[in-house]
């Protein structure tokens, strides 16, 4: 078969990558093979284990169902732009604190969906973090940890990260309320 290979700019992490590929690549392919991004993992390659999440404009997609075409022009993140230099971003630090990483192989793919959720929804109860995590898999934790990593990262920066927001706002007229997360 004629394989077919097409110009793309991906934007990820912030960083703009102009990359030739071919149109049988898969933006996990990419992002581990091309770019080096080795955090986000391949687990079953078909759309089941969601080891390979990663944000793409604002929601959680499948990185090894998404043509690494169709994110061309697209805002990415992967799990190496959560943390802001040294300082892990608050879900990684939950997780390490409620012991939800154990092989730590469903970890990078938790913490983008987890992200996801957040993002949308700062304070959620229980019911809609099990749903929003519902398509990720481990076999380690048996799931009530990581669930109640997620629960102890709203709590660090959901009501905080609004409040902090909200005085910095007044105090500066500025309305970056979800600025340093
Ligand atoms: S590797 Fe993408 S869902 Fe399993
Ligand atoms: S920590 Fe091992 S698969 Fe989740």
């Amino acid at each position: 078969m004629d394989l077919k290979e097409v110009d793309v700019e991906l934007i990820v992490n912030g960083r703009r990558h102009k990359l030739r590929v071919g149109t049988n690549l898969s933006l996990l392919q990419v992002l581990r093979d091309r770019l080096g991004l080795t955090g986000t993992k391949e687990g079953c390659a078909a759309g089941d284990c969601g080891t390979c999440t990663v944000i793409m404009d604002g929601r959680a997609v499948l990185s090894c169902l998404v043509m690494a075409f169709q994110a061309d022009g697209h805002a990415i993140t992967t799990v190496e732009g959560l943390a802001a230099g040294k300082k892990l971003h608050p879900l990684q630090e939950s997780f390490l604190e409620h012991g939800a990483v154990q092989c730590g192989y469903c970890t990078p793919g938790m913490l983008m969906s987890a992200k996801a959720l957040l993002d949308a929804d700062p304070a959620p109860d229980r019911e809609t973090i099990k749903t929003a995590m519902s398509g990720n898999l481990c076999r380690c934790t048996g799931y009530f940890k990581i669930i109640d990593a997620v629960e102890g990262a709203a709590r660090k920066i959901g009501p905080a990260s609004t409040a902090r927001g909200a005085a910095a706002g007044a105090a500066t007229g500025s309305s970056k309320a979800g600025e340093g997360r």
